[in-house]
C-alpha cells in the first residue's frame, strides 16, 4: 500500500479506537454547540489530536486541514490533509451507530488518498486516486443500477442552515417520486462510502464542507462514480453541494435536482465567511 495512504490507514484506525472508548460513556461527555443545530464533544477534539499528532510526526511539511482545528481557509501548502475527527457527531451523540473518521490527501489540488473508517463495524474504506477503492481487500464498484425504479438513494438534511430547505424539499419531493427508497443515515463520509461499495445508489447533500466529503468523493471516483455539484460542474469541494451516483443513474438525478439550484445555493461563501 502506498506509504501516505498506510499512514492515514493507521491515523484513522487510531482515531476510530479512541472514539469507541467513549461509546458506553457518551453521558460524561462535554458537549458544546458551534452553531445551531451543530454540536461538538471533546471525543471530536480527541480523535483529531490523535490523527494530527501520528501525520504530522509523519510529515512535519504538510498541511492539515481538521474540522475542530480552527482552520478556516484551505491552506495551499503543497500536501494538505483534509480530516473530520467523527463525522455523524449527533449520531455518536445518540448512541446511533452510524458515524466514521474520514481522512483525505490533497496534493496540488488532487484528492491523492481517501480513507473512511467506521469504527461500530470496523470497516475500512480506502482510495488511491487511479488505483482503485477497497472495503478491507475487496476492490469496489459503484452499483449498475440504470433508473429510478428500484434505486436506493441517500441524502443529507440542511439542518444546520435552512435557508436552502425550499430548494431541498423540491428536489427531495421529485427524487422520491419513483424510486425505492430515501435514506438519511447523518454521516456524508459514510454516504459516499457506502454509494463506491453499491449499498446506495446514489446520494446528494447541500452545503457540506471539504472535510465531509473529501475522501468519500476518491473513494466514489475510484469505484466507477460520478461526483459533481448541481449543476453537473466539480465545484462540490467549494459549494459543498453533492451529487454522486453511478454513471447511469448520476444524469437522471442530475436533471431532477437542477431545476431548484438557486443563487443562493450556487455561490456559498467560502470556508471561514
Ligand atoms: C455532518 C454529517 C451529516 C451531514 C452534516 C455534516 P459532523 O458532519 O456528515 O451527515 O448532514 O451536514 O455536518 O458535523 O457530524 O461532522
Ligand atoms: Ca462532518
Ligand atoms: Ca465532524
Amino acid at each position: 500500500m502506498d506509504p501516505m495512504l498506510t499512514m492515514a490507514v493507521r491515523a484513522a484506525r487510531a482515531a476510530g479506537d479512541l472514539i469507541v472508548r467513549y461509546v458506553d460513556r457518551i453521558d460524561t461527555l462535554n458537549i458544546s454547540a458551534k452553531g445551531r443545530n451543530d454540536f461538538v464533544s471533546e471525543v471530536d477534539a480527541l480523535a483529531e489530536q490523535e490523527i494530527v499528532g501520528i501525520l504530522s510526526k509523519a510529515y512535519p511539511s504538510h498541511a492539515f486541514l481538521g474540522e475542530e482545528g480552527g482552520r478556516h481557509n484551505l491552506p495551499k501548502g503543497e500536501y494538505t490533509w483534509i480530516i473530520d475527527p467523527l463525522d455523524g457527531t449527533t449520531n455518536f451523540l445518540h448512541g446511533f451507530p452510524q458515524f466514521a473518521v474520514s481522512i483525505a490527501l490533497i496534493h496540488r489540488g488532487n484528492i491523492e488518498c481517501g480513507v473512511i473508517y467506521d469504527p461500530m463495524r470496523q470497516e475500512l474504506f480506502t482510495a488511491k486516486r487511479g488505483s482503485g477503492a477497497t472495503l478491507e481487500s475487496r476492490r469496489l464498484r459503484v452499483t449498475k443500477q440504470k433508473a429510478f425504479t428500484g434505486a436506493l438513494l441517500g441524502t443529507g438534511f440542511p439542518f444546520k442552515d435552512q435557508r436552502h430547505n425550499d430548494a431541498y424539499f423540491g428536489m427531495f419531493r421529485e427524487l422520491m417520486k419513483d424510486t425505492a427508497g430515501i435514506r438519511r443515515a447523518g454521516s456524508a463520509a459514510l454516504d459516499l462510502a457506502w454509494v463506491a461499495c453499491g449499498r446506495m445508489d446514489g446520494f446528494w447533500e447541500i452545503g457540506l464542507m471539504p472535510w465531509d466529503i473529501a475522501a468519500g468523493v476518491l473513494l466514489v471516483q475510484e469505484a466507477g462514480g460520478i461526483v459533481t455539484d448541481f449543476e453537473g460542474g466539480t465545484k462540490y469541494l467549494e459549494t459543498g453541494n453533492v451529487l454522486t451516483a453511478n454513471p447511469k443513474l448520476h444524469p437522471l438525478m442530475l436533471d431532477a435536482i437542477r431545476p431548484y439550484v438557486t443563487d443562493a445555493l450556487r455561490y456559498k461563501a467560502p470556508l471561514g465567511d
